[in-house]
């Protein structure tokens, strides 16, 4: 279960004083009721997804697992952030017992880097997951294009067997491709929006793949989905943590920097940026998601924390258990003057440095600081986080009298685009 702690946030209110505001809006999302009601399946997938379908994406890892070098994951936003999210929290940067490397396309138009993955993977034993709900998101569909025919050009007819669409269950360009060519479909379900959709086969698949147990992501999810189901704001640290954004941003407070101090878990921070960027940033409101890894980022960003203008708050997001910990060797010599830390574990230093950082950017810097602190990276870990950030997204989002589940402003560039592309 995520932690919170809001001694260090500088609040004018205590949260318990949007209860009443909480209440109704919950009541609203459980009745199914709240604006934007049609998205959300999510709150009750963990119990009412399709298990036969969970099977046959374990089945189809497995498969993959055999005959593949790499999987190439084509996709874009909620058909991409999630999955690379979860492998990197849950494997790390450099996984050496992961046996099939997974890598991402479809997510820009750049052609240095379409071409730098397709060279990556041409002597490869490859299998190709095309992600895309709408099966026309053109990022994707033009690198699907090229990675199809490289696909047909090297296996002939066992191409079919190497490509995995995941998409909606009847609609769309990408669906009625798939069945022509007999590729095998996983679905992305109706009432499921993309940034919410990690726990569908569009995670579920590339983190099988990976290695990765989707039994526990789904048990985590499970038990979060408990875990943060009180309505009661002092029982319910996603509730607290929805209406302390609130209270915040009323004090003047327009960003929010996401902080970890684990590199593998800059993905989850992309994640979160689209998951809370796309519901909250509508309607002329919302607070801009923001990100860093620290310490990393303390030798770029940190100064501007520290002294520049007063208009974000951080949001910390601890790790208890690292996935893997180290002592600090001692050195005979000592030319170095490190010998004070040796014996010491380094991920002591790094909790050491947080709660450096903590004192300094809150008490010397007066930036109001949320800690949130999670037991692990571990699949469950991640499922349980997913249970917390979405139901924190949809309830903080739901205060501002905003729908939490659609993105209508992501629009305007494509029309721009297409225009500009000549599309008919
Ligand atoms: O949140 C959204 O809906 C978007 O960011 C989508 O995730 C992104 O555009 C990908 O869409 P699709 O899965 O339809 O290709």
């Amino acid at each position: 279960m995520i932690k919170l702690d809001l001694s260090h946030a500088k609040l004018e209110q205590q949260p318990e004083a949007w209860q009443e505001q909480v209440d109704k809006y919950n009541t609203e999302l459980v009745n199914g009721t709240c604006k934007g009601n049609d998205y959300i399946g999510w709150m009750t997938w963990f119990e009412d997804y399709d298990k036969e379908e969970f099977a046959r994406i374990k089945e189809t890892a497995k498969k993959i697992q055999e005959n593949s070098d790499v999987l190439v994951v084509c996709g874009i936003g909620g058909s991409y952030l999630g999955p690379r999210a979860a492998i990197e929290m849950i494997n790390g940067l450099y996984p050496e017992n992961q046996k099939v490397e997974v890598i991402y396309t479809g997510n820009t138009f750049s052609s240095t880097y379409i071409n730098q993955v397709m060279d990556y993977i041409k002597d490869k034993r490859v299998t190709v997951n095309v992600i895309s709900k709408s099966g026309t998101t053109t990022e994707t569909a033009i690198a699907f294009r090229i990675l199809e025919q490289f696909m047909w050009d090297k296996y002939k007819d066992e191409a079919k067997d190497r490509i995995v669409a995941t998409t909606d269950k009847a609609r769309g360009t990408l669906k009625a491709l798939a069945d022509k060519k007999g590729y095998e479909t996983f679905v992305i379900p109706d009432n499921i929006g993309g940034r919410f959709s990690v726990i569908t086969p569009v995670g579920l698949l590339p983190i099988a793949v990976a290695g990765i147990s989707i039994d526990d992501l789904m048990k985590g999810l499970a038990d979060g989905m408990k875990e943060y189901g009180s309505a009661s704001i002092s029982e319910n640290p996603a509730y607290a943590y929805a209406v302390t954004r609130r209270i915040l941003q009323n004090q003047g407070y327009d960003v929010e920097m996401f902080v970890d101090y684990e590199p593998q878990m800059q993905k989850v921070a992309e994640w979160w940026k689209q998951l809370f960027g796309e519901s909250e940033g509508k309607d002329g409101l919302g607070i801009l998601p923001d990100s860093a890894v620290f310490s990393t980022d303390l030798h770029s960003l940190g100064q501007f924390i520290q002294d520049g203008k007063k208009v974000l708050f951080e949001t910390n997001l601890y790790v208890d258990q690292p996935a893997i910990d180290i002592p600090f060797p001692a050195d005979e010599q000592n030319l170095d003057n490190m010998n004070y830390l040796a014996g010491k574990s380094i991920d002591w230093v790094n909790k050491m440095a947080a709660k450096g950082t903590l004192e300094a950017h809150e008490i010397t810097g007066g930036v109001p600081n949320i800690v949130l602190t999670m037991p692990g990276m571990t699949a469950y870990d991640f499922g349980n986080m997913c249970a917390f950030f979405f139901k924190a997204i949809a309830m903080t989002t739901l205060l501002n009298g905003s729908n939490p589940f659609n993105q209508p402003g992501v629009e305007v560039y494509k029309k721009n685009m297409f225009r500009l592309l000549g599309k008919e």
